[in-house]
């Protein structure tokens, strides 16, 4: 469990929220919580979300994404039954997916479309996979009006440093190495979060129930790019007291078993049928997001609690020894 609580600060004094701790998987929680709050929507972000994690102990991913998926659903269901009127029609339940279902792309293969074939390779994209069949399953079998969508891979503000690019900004700060996994020319296609959240917006307001939205940022990038942007970006802002680059300190390690070579998103239908395209491209968005982290240091220092080194030290110093580009590939 890596959520935040500081991640809600600025919205303290908003009365239109609220805030309950609380197991995706405890229905009793779940029904009390529709029952009071009369929802018009619900939205499912959540997730055990972190591909390593998921090689390292696939078990929390089945109860977070599937079982507590299908605990949702369930619970949705009642409570949307039972909703007349236009309550009963407005009613949404969106589920947020991945990419990663599709599987792995080659260098050459079209992107991602609505229609892919679900390949998953990994635990976490299995499970992922299996929420979004469940999800598909209530509005086949029980007419629930649900929608789903499938993003790229997110950066922005306020992003766990497990994920590449803030991992890669906190230590370079820290003046540690840069694990960069295998050779370091894995291509993933990168949204910045606000964009995200758009989107999934206009999937709420507009989307059709039943359908399914893929949400892309048009910027496919390989890793070992994105950590040389990364570099770059700090040796203007923040350069190294000793006048050498960030980029000195990457270090190629062992590759992620595995590993999915290339995810890129078509996100044409989004764009055509509800008028949603991304407002920052990569150079604006990953500059805002240096920024943020420079200017954020105590954010950063709190989420490196005890158990944020357990994962590091157990993720980095034990499996991904340091090893020369050739052999992190093989
Ligand atoms: P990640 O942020 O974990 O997202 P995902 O696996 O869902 O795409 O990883 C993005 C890419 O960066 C992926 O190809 C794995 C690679 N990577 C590294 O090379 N080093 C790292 O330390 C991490 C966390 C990821």
């Amino acid at each position: 469990m890596r959520g935040n609580l500081e991640n809600l600060a600025s919205l303290h004094a908003d009365k239109h929220h609220v805030f309950v701790k609380g197991d995706i998987g405890d229905s009793g929680l779940l029904a009390s919580l529709l029952a009071t709050h009369q929802p018009r929507a619900v939205l499912n972000f959540a997730a055990e979300s972190h591909v390593d994690r998921s090689i390292h102990g696939p078990e929390d991913f089945i109860q977070t994404n599937i079982v507590g998926t299908f605990r949702l659903l369930e619970e949705v269901r009642a409570y949307w039954s039972q909703l007349e009127g236009d309550a009963k029609q407005v009613f949404r339940f969106l589920h947020v997916s991945t990419d990663e279902v599709y599987g792995s792309l080659g260098k050459e293969d079209p992107t991602f479309t609505e229609t892919n074939r679900y390949e998953p390779n990994s635990p976490y994209s299995a499970s992922k996979a299996a929420s979004d069949h469940l999800v598909r399953a209530y509005h086949h079998t029980y007419g629930l009006p649900v929608l789903t969508t499938h993003c790229s891979n997110n950066y922005g503000p306020y992003h766990f440093p497990e994920k590449l690019i803030p991992l890669m900004i906190v230590n370079a700060l820290a003046g540690k190495p840069l694990p960069v996994y295998g050779d370091g020319q894995q291509i993933r296609d990168w949204l910045y979060v606000k964009d995200h959240c758009s989107a999934i917006r206009r999937v709420l307001e507009a989307g059709k129930a039943g359908e399914v939205y893929n949400v892309g940022g048009w910027n496919e990038k390989p890793n070992i790019d994105i950590v040389n942007t990364v570099c770059a970006l700090l040796d203007e802002l923040q350069p190294r007291g000793d006048g050498q680059h960030y980029r000195e300190q990457i270090t190629y390690v062992k590759d992620r078993l595995g590993h999915d070579r290339r995810y890129a998103i078509d996100a044409s239908k989004i764009e055509h049928e509800l008028g949603w395209k991304p407002a920052e491209t990569f150079e604006t968005g990953i500059r805002k997001t240096v920024q943020w982290y420079l200017a954020n240091p105590e954010w950063v220092a709190h989420v490196q609690s005890g158990a944020y080194r357990e994962w590091t030290n157990k993720q980095y110093a034990y499996e991904h020894k340091s090893v020369k580009p050739q052999e992190a590939a093989a």
